[in-house]
């Protein structure tokens, strides 16, 4: 029997500079999408693949998403008394198993690389998951799980996929494809950020991988590439050719979070989605578009 994927890596050390000044004294992971913390998205979409424990890499003032997936103790207490069940049922997914959420800090924005890095003695030896939750994917089931299907038939490194604008391609990393077959496509390289004349395809990086942990070795030597960071896609490209390696298109929808249209299109889109909120939320829109 093959190995199973049970941890996932979630860098969130990220400065949130894009969204300053609400990530002044707010980590942008949980910064609401309607009345959830972004990172919420992505806890649930790990749960929901299999995942059994959440590494998360943070950094200097994070510390608030520690809270967040803490026991809120007074206030469970004040909402059990007064018996908001409802209130109490909507906390449901940051409360987890004490052990199975862990912590441990990136001490220097060194680049994405050297975050999954600051995890290895986290992961130990075994397959794992990584995640950005600045990229919500929607789709039933979740991208993860997806992915996680798929590991079990190719045992090998897997990272989601999906066409962006050819003008976009230096703002991902790109995946030179092979052939395909049914989502999965093989691997022959992928390279990040590179500029729209020299990307080997359209198919970008969208925040999900599923990886071998011999990629903390290369990691762990890995220069400096774009943007002067240690970059992920640079050590994982080592690995084509020695481990088994595709390309997973993800034809759900994506909501690049990191970006202040998309976050405003994620909260415009879940909202719509929600049945205790859709109709008078739709009649505001309304008011807002104009119409012919
Ligand atoms: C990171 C990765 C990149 C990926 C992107 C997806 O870039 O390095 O390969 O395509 O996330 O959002 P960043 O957006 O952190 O610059």
């Amino acid at each position: 029997m093959g190995r199973k994927v049970k941890k996932v890596v979630l860098p969130v050390a990220g400065l949130g500079t894009r969204f300053l000044p609400a990530t002044k004294a707010v980590p942008k992971e949980l910064l609401p999408v309607v009345d959830r913390p972004l990172v919420q998205y992505a806890v649930d979409e790990a749960i929901e693949a299999g995942i059994e424990q959440i590494i998360f890499v943070t950094g200097r003032g994070k510390g608030a998403i520690e809270d967040y997936f803490d026991k809120a103790y007074e206030l469970e207490d004040q909402l059990a008394s007064k018996q908001k069940t409802k209130e109490m049922e909507s906390m449901a997914g940051s409360r987890h198993l004490a052990g199975n959420v862990t912590f441990t800090r990136q001490q220097e924005p060194a680049g994405l690389g050297h975050a999954v890095w600051c995890a290895r003695h986290l992961v130990g030896n075994e397959p794992f998951a990584v995640m950005l939750p600045d990229e919500l994917l929607h789709d039933t089931p979740g991208c993860l799980a997806q992915m996680v299907e798929a590991f079990e038939q190719t045992e090998g490194n897997i990272v989601a996929v999906l066409e962006v604008p050819h003008e976009h391609t230096n703002r991902y990393g790109i995946l030179d494809p092979g052939s395909r077959s049914g989502a999965l496509i093989e691997t022959k390289g992928m390279v990040e950020k590179p500029d729209p004349n020299e990307a080997p395809s359209d198919l970008a990086l969208v925040g999900r991988y599923v990886l071998l942990p011999e990629i903390f070795e290369l990691l762990e030597s890995q220069e400096r590439g774009a943007g002067g960071e240690i970059q992920l896609t640079d050590a994982m490209a080592k690995m084509i050719g020695t481990h088994p390696f595709h390309g997973y298109h993800f034809s759900g929808i994506r909501y690049d979070c990191g970006d202040k249209v998309g976050f405003l299109e994620a909260n415009v889109a879940l909202a719509l989605r929600r049945e205790d909120l859709k109709d008078r939320f739709t009649e505001v829109l309304d008011h807002y578009l104009p119409r012919e």
